[in-house]
């Protein structure tokens, strides 16, 4: 017994003189050392991403902001990350021929290792993405307008018959149905359901949102997450969608087709519903956070309304004129709102950590290792002073100056370069 002790407290005084040591070490001789930043995080990143994120639910990305308010544009987040607030170094690190990979570790718990946006071997990622393109390119979305203006007009009905009744619409709850049906019936041949349902009630956002709360213990502890995965005893409440029955659809036929791009092979059942699930989240979250942020913003704000009454009337005077994507997209307010509620409401706002590659990258004249993450936020980038005056103001107008081209520029929401989002369209 007291030999089982001595071994036991040996064990937990080694690792404790070897936690001391690295600690010491990633303060004072790492690499990143000269980097201003949090000494926690320097430390020990599991323990400080689990105190912002799970303890303090997802606030991480303004405790960052805190952090680059007091110490600058550079600030570490990690033993070996680096956070940049910089809307030149964002374009720099994406423009064409700058080879920054994404994050494993990070993506490899909050998306499946693989797919289209989890993928981080740039040769299989350009594959995937060859095969995926043609089902969301801009000649695809104009071919879908009408079956997203019969789910316009279903909504619409819904909204009458909440007014006939003088029942409040949970606009949270509708806006996810809508988006929901329309991606799943792009992507797996058949909507579910969504928009009719009495209460707008989606089981994958459901499912979505409760695994946010395990992610964030996964950003912190990927142990953890693994172990989630391969035990039941935790279940990740997204893995039930992998039962999910497909029908055809044009994305599942180009996934399965081995011709839909060179080196292509075809997926098995595991990968295409890996596959098909991380684009249900990428298309339905992200689509619906912005257009509920847009209508809040609208009608919270009287001029705004008025201006975008005042340009839907003139376009359409006659109450029974059909509105059509192809004249909607060319109103001038309404695109301004658009774009200004995708900058505002950032769905994916933050971390988006890249691997610095092999000969390293020059940062404000310093050389940082290859493999040093460096880490940018679209909730900073996009109300950054130096590209976005005003920016933590939602104002529309900005898109109808001659700075328009600009903002376009520096946008972060969809991210950039081969990386950026697919569903941009
Ligand atoms: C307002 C709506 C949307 C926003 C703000 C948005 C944002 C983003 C961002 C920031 C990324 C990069 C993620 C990262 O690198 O960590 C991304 C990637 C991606 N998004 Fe979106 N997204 C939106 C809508 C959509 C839609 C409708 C789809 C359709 C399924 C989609 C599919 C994808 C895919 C497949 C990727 C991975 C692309 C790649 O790595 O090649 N997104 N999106």
């Amino acid at each position: 017994m007291i030999a089982i002790a001595r071994v036991v407290i040996n064990s937990v005084a080694a690792y404790l003189a070897f936690w001391v040591v690295r600690a010491i070490y990633r303060l004072f001789f790492h690499p990143l050392s000269r980097y201003p930043g949090s000494k926690v995080a320097a430390v020990s990143k599991p323990w400080y991403e689990w105190y912002w994120n799970f303890h303090h639910k997802g606030m991480l990305v303004f405790e960052i902001e805190r952090l680059h308010e007091r110490l600058g544009p550079v600030v570490r987040i990690g033993p070996n990350d680096l956070h940049i607030n910089d809307p030149e170094v964002f374009r720099e690190m994406t423009k064409v021929g700058c080879h920054f990979t994404k994050d494993p570790e990070f993506y490899s718990f909050i998306t499946f290792p693989g797919t289209s946006i989890g993928e981080v071997d740039p040769n299989l990622h350009k594959i995937r993405r060859q095969v995926l393109t043609p089902a969301f390119s801009p000649q695809r979305v104009q071919y879908l307008a009408p079956m997203v203006k019969t789910k316009v007009d279903r909504l619409l009905e819904r909204f009458n018959s909440f007014a006939s009744q003088s029942q409040p619409v949970n606009m949270f709850k509708a806006s996810k149905a809508f988006t929901m049906d329309i991606i799943s019936d792009i992507v797996l041949g058949k909507e579910l359901g969504c928009i009719d349902n009495p209460e707008f009630k989606n089981q994958f956002i459901e499912y979505l949102h409760a695994s946010f709360a395990s992610g964030w213990i996964g950003t912190a502890f990927p142990n953890f997450l693994k172990f989630s995965l391969a035990f039941p005893i935790f279940p990740i409440p997204i893995m039930e969608f992998r039962n999910t029955e497909f029908n055809r659809s044009v994305v599942i036929d180009m996934l399965l087709d081995p011709a839909s791009a060179k080196d292509h092979s075809t997926l098995n059942a595991a990968q295409l519903a890996e596959e098909v699930i991380m684009l249900l989240a990428a298309g339905n979250d992200t689509a619906s956070d912005a257009i509920i942020v847009g209508i809040y913003q609208t009608l919270r704000n009287l001029s705004i309304c008025q201006k975008l009454n005042q340009e839907l009337l003139a376009a359409f005077p006659d109450i029974t004129e059909e509105i059509t994507y192809e004249k909607a997209k060319r109103l001038p307010y309404l695109t301004a709102i658009v774009k200004e509620a995708i900058r505002y409401s950032n769905p994916l706002p933050g971390k988006a950590p890249r691997v610095v590659p092999p000969g390293g990258f020059n940062l404000y004249g310093h050389t940082l290792p290859a493999k040093t993450i460096l880490i940018t936020s679209a909730y900073l980038l996009n109300r950054h002073p130096s590209v976005f005056p005003d920016g933590k103001n939602f104002k529309p107008e900005r898109w109808l100056t001659e700075s328009s081209d600009h903002f376009d520029k520096y946008m972060a929401s969809f991210y950039r370069g081969t990386r950026q989002c697919l569903g941009k369209e």
